[in-house]
């Protein structure tokens, strides 16, 4: 057994890993969150307590880092990096906190790592990589040049270069992966499919960015939790594996799919001003991470797992009915 430190453990994905681990293995983790408004105690409060110690606090604070990190077993414990500032439309209205966190705070958080040869494991995106051209057959590969668009991407880029040259100056023990778009239970209102869901949920129609047709490649949030335990056990230290599960869709078939599993008919939707710099597509070859780690999704039906999900957010209204006022506000805000 051994001790994980999971940073944006309150979060979206952070939040579906430490659930994973306390179901599927037996490994004890504390997690660092600074609880901003993405992150919600609530995901995680009902596990076990001597399983999950929450620790409510900043990366960047490099005092409180230390002595996290310092409690750690050297040999066997690793620190897993999910916290950040993770949504493009906010990235655009005010940059600062994406600086401060994605990369000030991924640089205290290595340098404590480094001091203390902490094992490192780096969560990325595949946004680091820009845009495809749509109905290209190219995808992403680990050898893809970084080109990130916005300031949430390019913020993400930095982080990762950062630790791509703390491994080879340092020798810090570290694995990155850039994932592509996830989808499941407790992600925030104010992303795509939730937004949609908890839309409907409410009688107001689903809204689409531009005409609809950017494509995003979707993943189960398990399916990214089970990836990342490969890499953090049989990963090779250095290596960047890139995660997806070969679910391109259309942002109009999804919100469709959305409207269909919730029993509205499919056009029942409202177009909107598009996002400034919006990429087109992204899509991941996940080949590496098949072959090196033996890796497969579980959620190969996309179909299936965003019924899922509806029924989810259909079920657990307590949860996100406390930000979906604010969420759409800032929305409503930028017009969309
Ligand atoms: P999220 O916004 O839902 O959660 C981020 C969490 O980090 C929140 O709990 C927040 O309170 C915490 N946090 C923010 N700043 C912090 C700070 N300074 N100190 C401590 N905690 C802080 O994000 P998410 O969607 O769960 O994304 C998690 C990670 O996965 C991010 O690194 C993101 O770049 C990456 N990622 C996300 C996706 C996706 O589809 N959402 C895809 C690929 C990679
Ligand atoms: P989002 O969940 O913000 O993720 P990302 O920007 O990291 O891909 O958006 C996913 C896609 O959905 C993206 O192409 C923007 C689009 N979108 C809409 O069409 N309508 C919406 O209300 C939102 C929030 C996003």
């Amino acid at each position: 057994m051994s001790r994980l430190l999971v940073t944006g453990g309150a979060g979206f994905i952070g939040s579906n890993f430490v659930r994973y681990l306390v179901e599927r293995t037996d490994h004890s983790v504390i997690v660092l969150d600074k609880l901003t408004y993405a992150g919600n105690l609530a995901s995680i409060e009902d596990l076990p307590a001597e399983r999950v110690r929450f620790v409510r606090g900043d990366i960047a604070d490099a005092g409180l880092v230390d002595g996290l990190v310092g409690e750690l077993d050297g040999e066997h414990d690793a620190i897993v990096h999910y916290a950040a500032e993770s949504h493009n439309d906010n990235s655009l209205s005010d940059p600062r906190p994406f600086l401060d966190t994605n990369v000030i705070g991924t640089y205290t958080l290595i340098e404590a790592a480094r001091r203390r040869g902490t094992r490192f494991h780096h969560i990325s995106t595949d946004e680091v990589y820009g845009d495809l051209e749509l109905g290209d057959p190219a995808r992403f590969t680990e050898s893809t040049p970084y080109n990130p668009s916005s300031p949430y991407s390019s913020t993400k880029a930095a982080s990762d270069l950062l630790v791509r040259a703390w491994v080879r100056s340092f020798g810090l023990r570290a694995t990155i992966s850039n994932c592509s778009n996830n989808y499941g239970p407790y992600q925030h209102v104010e992303k795509f499919i939730p937004r949609q869901i908890t839309n409907v949920l409410r009688g107001v129609r689903p809204k689409l960015y531009g005409r609809g047709e950017n494509v995003r490649d979707w993943i189960h949030a398990d399916d990214h939790s089970s990836a990342v335990l490969a890499i953090l056990e049989r990963g090779r230290i250095g290596e960047t594996y890139l995660i997806g599960a070969d679910g391109e869709r259309s942002n109009r078939e999804v919100v469709e799919l959305i409207l269909e599993a919730m029993g509205h008919p499919r056009d029942d939707y409202d177009l909107v001003p598009d996002r400034p710099g919006h990429d087109l597509r992204y899509a991941i070859d996940s080949t590496k991470l098949r072959d090196e780690l033996g890796w497969t999704p579980r959620f190969r039906d996309f179909e299936s797992g965003l019924r899922a999900t509806v029924d989810w957010y259909r079920a657990n209204e307590s949860w996100w009915a406390p930000q979906k006022d604010s969420a759409e506000a800032r929305y409503a805000e930028l017009g969309r």
